[in-house]
């Protein structure tokens, strides 16, 4: 291959960054690929896809030998690890890139990372752009959901080839350029918090129909699989149906039987929870679902206090209203699944104004719609409610969605009447009950804490009849 022919550069051939340069290079968009694995820089090239309209794909480990095949101004997507293997990587790269060149980290790194990244590279003029990518090797490889931010300049450069290579939902990529600076590192990571509450709420679902109703393995997945044809359509029911199906090779029984209940995290959706905090919007179901990874990998404490703690008692056969509960328990989890959106959405919306990053929320949901590991039937919905009023302040004031939660909730609450008189755990359906009963409170006991606060530390309180703040002498 001569020099300087690649449209694009992929560094990281992992799972990620294979499938992705292939997908690119299915498109008609020659592809050269850097690692420092021989093994995998000769697998990216003999595994690449080869007649159709499938472009040339070569990779090597030397990273000068790499840029020199790229046309300038270059354009290099990294798939590295988060963290400081991006900053190592990027260090490797700069002796052989020129000013003009566009760096992309297509990895989930912390926002935080991106703006220092985007700062360092400005200065040394090179385009810096921060990148989600979501859809696992699978949505890599066939389109995934790509979301983009920072130097307009390097959108444009890249902007054809990501729109190839990106799902596309009815004629449209799901890839656009999302805002300024970490936008689109901000953006995935909200993705990902949400993906953590909408997976702790299924796996909920799955413990209440398990221990709660006794259902058998056939039954749940007939739930699941039901569920994933209707409103609750997504990847994520989707593949749930799916993981009841698998058999053990090793045992005769189910895969997910054998599998160590602690679930493991890179940090993403704590990240979310951690920012929400930061900027004081409320996500519980979000950080529900964080808790209880948490929780879960505290095996050893947990086995301990199965034998020491009391619960109800009386739980046995399949109690009578198995059915009944069950679509109760589909009306409540889509109810909580909206929650679960609108909380991510909405410290998106607020963490683009602090930031100033200037994202479309329509455009957010547009882009989840395909590729993405949340998208779900929902999120045109979720698309709609922002066309509607794109300065909602939160989508439970959506009149669609308003209406959905409306009929949710009475399920809700019997859901959670039920998981709580068989003490089982749903935090998350517990939050979203109570996030939905909180948001419709006029008032809340909120101003107790106020007259504590006052009481031990002077902190004032504001008065709901006078203007002011005030202070009171309680003792
Ligand atoms: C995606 C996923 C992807 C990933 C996370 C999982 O959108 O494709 O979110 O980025 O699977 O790495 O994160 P945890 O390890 O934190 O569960």
């Amino acid at each position: 291959m001569a020099s300087k022919e690649a449209e694009i550069g992929i560094v990281g051939l992992g799972a990620m960054g294979a499938n992705l340069g292939w997908n690119i290079a299915e498109h008609g968009y020659p592809v050269a690929g850097l690692d420092n694995s021989d093994a995998k820089t000769e697998a990216f090239a003999s595994n690449a896809p080869k007649g159709g309209s499938a472009a040339p794909v070569t990779g090597t480990t030397d990273a000068k030998a790499f840029t020199a095949r790229l046309r300038t101004p270059r354009a290099i997507v990294l798939l590295v690890p988060a963290g400081d293997v991006v900053d190592s990587v990027i260090d490797s790269l700069l002796p052989h890139l020129d000013k003009g060149d566009v760096l992309i980290d297509g990895g989930n790194s912390h926002f935080v990372d991106t703006d220092r990244r985007a700062a360092d590279l400005k200065a040394a003029g090179l385009h810096f752009m921060g990148m989600g990518v979501s859809g696992g090797e699978d949505g890599a490889r066939h389109g995934p959901s790509m979301m983009p931010g920072g130097d307009a300049e390097g959108w444009k450069r890249v902007q054809e080839v990501l729109e190839a290579a990106a799902a596309k939902v009815d004629g449209e990529p799901c890839v656009a350029w999302l805002g300024k600076g970490s936008a689109g590192h901000y953006v995935k990571m909200v993705h990902n918090g949400i993906e953590y509450g909408l997976m702790e709420l299924i796996a909920e679902a799955y413990d209440l129909m398990c221990r709660g109703l006794n259902m058998n393995r056939e039954q749940i997945q007939a739930t699941f699989a039901a569920w994933s044809k209707g409103e609750m359509a997504s990847f994520l029911m989707d593949i749930t149906a799916d993981i009841f199906t698998k058999r053990d090779p090793m045992t005769d029984g189910y895969l997910l039987d054998e599998i160590l209940d602690a679930a493991r995290q890179k940090g993403t959706g704590m990240w979310t929870s951690q920012e929400a905090m930061e900027n004081k919007v409320p996500t519980p179901i979000i950080d529900a679902a964080v808790a209880m990874r948490n929780l879960s990998d505290f095996k050893a404490q947990r086995e301990q206090a199965s034998r020491e703690l009391v619960g109800p008692h009386g739980q046995g056969a399949q109690p009578d209203g198995t059915d009944a509960l069950v679509e109760a328990l589909g009306h409540a989890l889509y109810g909580a699944m909206i929650m679960t959106y609108a909380q991510g959405m909405q410290l998106l919306q607020e963490g683009n104004k602090a930031r100033g990053y200037g994202i479309d929320p329509e455009t957010v949901a547009r882009i989840w719609r395909g590729g993405c590991i949340i998208r779900a039937r929902l999120l045109e919905d979720l698309r709609a409610a922002y066309a509607r009023d794109p300065q909602i302040p939160n989508l439970v004031f959506d009149p669609e969605l308003e209406r959905r939660l409306e009929h949710s909730q009475p399920h809700l609450r019997e859901v959670v009447r039920a998981a709580a008189e068989r003490g089982l755990p749903a935090p998350a359906l517990m939050a979203a009950l109570s996030y939905y009963d909180a948001y419709r409170s006029a008032r809340l006991p909120a101003n107790l804490i106020q007259a504590q606060r006052d009481y031990f530390g002077a902190h004032t309180f504001e008065r709901i009849d006078r203007e002011g703040t005030f202070h009171a002498h309680w003792e």
